[in-house]
């Protein structure tokens, strides 16, 4: 299955390892860019594995803190995978509407080629643009950065697919709404999002194949479900959630406990916005996250059933309330008693439906990819 005639390995077929002159990057799997999980161990674990890892730099402000977490990355890296390439074998994740808060500047203290004060920092070969317009951001790549930097991005509609081919990005992620953390709130399940996409992008069949390489995301946890994502036109896929549960990712053992205990992944999570009124954070409306039920999902839902809020709501007035069970005497002193003590009662724990699938504690990254593309 990864063989260099693979799609989407075939945009990294430059990069190549100074041992033997081999593929860096030989796994079409991709992980995703998880604030707090997607930590510079796993970035590394699933580089030096022969996939592709995203570093999440969506919630930085400061530039040169970027380029200092993303040089110490590569830094712990098998050397060989970087000495002989221009670019590092990693790639970097942006929320695109948060670019715009951030400034250019993070692109251009990353990605401009020019711009370095490091001369020996080697950009990153990927940078991933999610949730917004990516227009402006892509048209500064292809005239700032390294020729062979790649643009991928992440839609959740048939329309954006077509247009995201169309703005001649270089790879397009479908998420459907099986997908762990932010995603669109209206949204098709990947089973169904995908081969859509792929019809649209073909002309209805027309073309023999879609002009860019379409990446599946969404629920992913086992092979039969990548070779489905592959048998419907795929090149590869994201995981988000499967590599939550490694030895190598970021966030507490707790969580990781939870997620491996839960079951039937569409009831122990759902989607929601309630979390991000909590943390204060103002996604654009027709957005929201999945996460595992809690406490708080549950009396938001007890609210919405009394019809004082509906689903798709843009925001919670006191969100605070419903960190009590009376659903009344909450305060923001409980968040933040919350977040101290790692109440996941109360706080939100990210993760797709896929988490059900989930039941071996402690893989490595390299046997959790292994164990989706079994080679
Ligand atoms: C904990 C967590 C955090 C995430 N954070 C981001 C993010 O910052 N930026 C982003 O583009 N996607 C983020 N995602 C979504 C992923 O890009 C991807 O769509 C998703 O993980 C795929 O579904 P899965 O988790 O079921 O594998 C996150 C997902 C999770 C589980």
């Amino acid at each position: 299955m990864a063989t260099t005639k693979n799609r989407l390995l075939s945009l990294f077929s430059h990069l190549k390892s100074a041992k033997d002159g081999s593929a860096v990057i030989k796994k079409p799997i991709i992980s995703a860019p998880m604030n707090g999980w997607a930590s510079p161990a796993l970035v590394t674990a699933v580089a030096q594995a022969g996939g592709l890892g995203l570093f999440p730099v969506g919630y930085f402000t400061d530039a040169s803190k970027i380029v200092r977490e993303v040089a110490g990355t590569v830094a712990k890296l098998d050397q060989a995978l970087v000495e002989n390439n221009e670019l590092s074998p990693i790639g970097v994740g942006f929320i695109t509407f948060w670019l715009e808060r951030q400034g250019v500047d993070v692109l251009r203290g990353l990605l401009d080629r020019e711009g370095q004060s490091d001369r020996t920092f080697k950009p990153p070969a990927a940078v991933w643009f999610s949730f917004g317009d990516y227009r402006p951001y892509l048209r500064w790549v292809r005239e700032h950065a390294h020729p062979q930097t790649r643009v991928i991005v992440q839609v959740s509609t048939v329309q954006q697919a077509v247009d995201a081919q169309n703005d001649g990005v270089d790879a397009v992620v479908l998420q459907g709404t099986e997908a762990g953390g932010h995603g669109a709130q209206f949204v098709s399940p990947l089973m169904t999002l995908l081969p859509e996409a792929v019809d649209a992008m073909t002309e209805g069949g027309r073309l023999e194949e879609p002009k860019i390489p379409v990446i599946a995301a969404g629920g992913i946890a086992t092979s039969a479900q990548y070779k489905a994502a592959i048998s419907m036109g795929a090149s590869g896929a994201v995981l988000g959630t499967a590599f939550m549960v490694c030895q190598e990712a970021g966030g507490p053992q707790q969580a990781k406990d939870i997620l491996i205990k839960s079951r039937d992944g569409g009831l122990s999570t759902v989607r929601t916005r309630v979390f991000d009124d909590l943390r204060e954070f103002a996604w654009p409306t027709g957005y929201d996250g999945r996460a595992v039920r809690n406490a708080v999902t549950d009396r938001e839902e007890q609210e919405q059933q009394q019809g004082k809020y509906y689903r798709g709501q843009d925001y919670h007035p006191n969100p605070f309330r419903l960190l009590k069970p009376d659903l009344a005497s909450g305060t923001k002193q409980d968040w933040e008693r919350a977040n101290k003590e790692q109440d996941y009662t109360l706080l939100p724990l990210f993760c797709g439906t896929g988490v059900g699938l989930l039941n071996k504690a402690n893989m490595t990254a390299a046997e959790m990819i292994h164990h989706i593309i079994r080679s």
